[in-house]
């Protein structure tokens, strides 16, 4: 994506590594990238000179060399030393664990930086179902990394507009009424009722090949919008966003906007004649398509040869619709990989026609999601439903919760199994790689100790008790404590991680990867576990220790670690309880 790459880091010590390295060279900064030497005691930061290399032809190893040698420690650097091609810095500890208190605890505290975005507006087309069918497992893929992105752009300071693009059009809907208007209406109505109808239907089209021309009628006159059959159309549609709602609230999806294929019935002709105009239609077998063979991509069809318009000629509308109103940096299609062609092919359509912010749209892809080794859909008739993993993941955590807590009064430990059950599902969908397909494993995902939303959840919720036996009731008021006890490197690597959130963000966003934070929260829990398990071997080295002064500092630490899990957790669209 050409326009956010080079960017600089969010973190000042970042930032100060790069700078130092690039002020030293003569090369801009922002083409250095910091990362992390393999071993702590390397140093805290690593800036590779391989691309500064390249632009001023020397050897890495040589500029690693002049960058130590006319080195001057900072205020946040305070050494640096060569290592082959790389220069590896050393930080002032106090600096960076006040500047994490500051930013985790303090009353203006902001964990993540929203400069990246500010001014700038991102659309994000997720969920997206087709209406009068229920909402199936995979669905949660697109749902959950769309409202995950939608997060993670708005916490970097982006505007975001997410877009819910209802399928509510198409030949289906005709294959329904005409269903309807033969067997009845199904009464009280329900997607699930709605759903048997278009079983029957196709069923019953197999052995009578008349009825799909009936069908295509029924369609026809819901396009030329004859009163009582829009109004029976809108019926289907009422029950099943009424129905999406319910799951959605449980999820906390939200939508900026919900805008069905429906709506761009007007908007379709005006695109039609753009690109006629622009001499980039044809006419094959009748229909009206964009010849795109010059990409090597079968043509893009606008118009059928009944007149009817298609899914892509929608989503051509769709795209200008939102150019036009909202001026995206970036607009996203959180959407399964089979649909890449499509999206190819829609891109490629709108670039012919000299359309340059084209280039802003990008198909966010993911893989496919198995449950016990079979892959869930709608059409197969053994559809796995979201509503009924939900279902069945909290129940799951309400039996483990009854061994391991029976004393929880009834309706916190139900609050806590959905919360805990709930989460499980999303981070289960959010951990991997998106295009990695998801095996689905109820024992992996419901783990309090494995890469699990549970085990993220669990730690967030032991900071909370921590701090609540060391009597921290409000965490602003250790912001400004002294941080001069804090002298292991455990804490001095569980700080590191932790001013690392808005960098994280920020690469998350860059390859809309919500996995990035999700393995980042991991790596936090991990660290933490590491300095907090300490206390295990010495009492001096517990939390609540002796030392009142080590216990403030500590406290704080904790009160940092706990801030940066809420909002990570957050991030991906968990939420983060205080006791499980
Ligand atoms: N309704 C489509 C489906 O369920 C997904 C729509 C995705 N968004 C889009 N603008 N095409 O397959």
């Amino acid at each position: 994506m050409v326009l956010m790459t080079a960017s600089p880091p969010l973190s000042p010590f970042r930032r100060a590594a790069a700078a130092a390295a690039g002020t030293a060279l003569g090369v801009d900064p922002a083409l250095l990238v910091v990362t992390t030497p393999p071993d702590p005691s390397m140093g805290d930061y690593a800036v590779g000179c391989f691309p500064a290399a390249k632009a001023l032809r020397a050897a890495p190893a040589a500029l690693a060399q002049k960058v130590v040698a006319s080195f001057q420690p900072t205020d946040l650097l305070a050494e640096a030393t060569a290592h082959g091609p790389y220069v590896n810095f050393r930080l002032h500890r106090g600096p960076l664990f006040r500047t994490l208190l500051e930013r985790t605890i303090s009353k203006t505290a902001r964990p993540i930086s929203t400069s990246a975005g500010e001014g700038k507006t991102v659309c994000i087309d997720f969920s997206s179902p087709n209406i009068a069918k229920e909402l199936a497992y995979h669905h949660i893929r697109s749902t959950v990394i769309g409202q995950s992105l939608v997060n993670i752009y708005r916490a970097l300071g982006y505007r975001v507009v997410g877009i819910n693009h209802l399928g509510d059009w198409g030949t289906t809907h005709g294959m329904l009424l005409c269903a309807c208007d033969k067997w009845g209406f199904p009464e009280p109505l329900t997607i699930a009722g709605l759903n048997e109808l278009y079983v029957r239907f196709r069923e019953a089209m197999k052995k009578d090949p008349a009825l799909e021309d009936q069908a295509r009628q029924w369609f026809k006159r819901l396009e030329e919008g004859e009163p009582s059959v829009v109004a029976t159309w809108q019926r289907f549609r009422d029950v099943s966003l009424a129905e999406f709602k319910e799951v959605y609230n449980l999820l906390g999806i939200h939508f900026e906007e919900i805008k069905g294929e429906s709506e761009y019935q007007e908007a379709m002709p005006s695109v039609i004649q753009m690109l006629e105009q622009k001499g980039l239609t044809s006419i094959s077998e009748g229909a009206l398509v964009v010849d795109l063979s010059d990409q090597k991509m079968p043509p893009l069809l606008l118009r059928k040869a009944d007149g009817t318009t298609l899914y892509a000629t929608r989503d051509l509308a769709a795209a200008m619709y939102r150019h036009e109103k909202y001026q995206f940096v970036r607009s996203l299609y959180v959407v399964a990989r089979e649909q890449g062609l499509h999206f190819q092919q829609l891109f490629a359509t709108l670039k012919k026609a000299g359309l340059d912010w084209a280039d802003r749209m990008e198909h966010v892809s993911f893989g496919l999601v198995r449950i016990g080794g079979r892959k869930s859909g709608t059409r197969s008739g053994n559809a796995v439903l979201l509503r009924d993993v939900l279902n069945e993941a909290k129940a799951e955590i309400h039996a483990k919760l009854k061994e391991t807590s029976p004393d929880l009064p009834p309706d916190q430990a139900d609050a806590i199994a959905t919360v805990v059950g709930h989460g499980a599902v999303v981070f289960a969908n959010l951990a991997s790689q998106r295009e990695k397909d998801v095996d689905f494993d109820w024992d992996e995902i419901l783990s309090l100790e494995g890469d699990a939303g549970p085990y993220v959840q669990y730690a967030h919720a032991r900071t909370a008790s921590v701090l609540r036996r060391g009597g921290v009731a409000d965490p602003t008021e250790l912001s400004g404590i002294d941080v001069a006890p804090l002298v292991r490197e455990e804490e001095w690597n569980l700080a590191k991680l932790l001013v690392d959130l808005g960098d994280e963000t920020a690469r998350a966003a860059q390859s809309n990867e919500p996995h990035v934070v999700a393995r980042y929260l991991l790596d936090v829990c991990a660290s933490f576990s590491r300095w907090y398990t300490l206390g295990n071997q010495d009492p001096a080295l517990k939390v609540l220790c002796a030392d009142e002064r080590t216990k403030m500092a500590r406290l704080a630490l904790t009160a940092g670690v706990r801030e940066i899990l809420r909002t990570g957790l957050g991030l991906l669209g968990l939420k983060a309880p205080d006791a499980m």
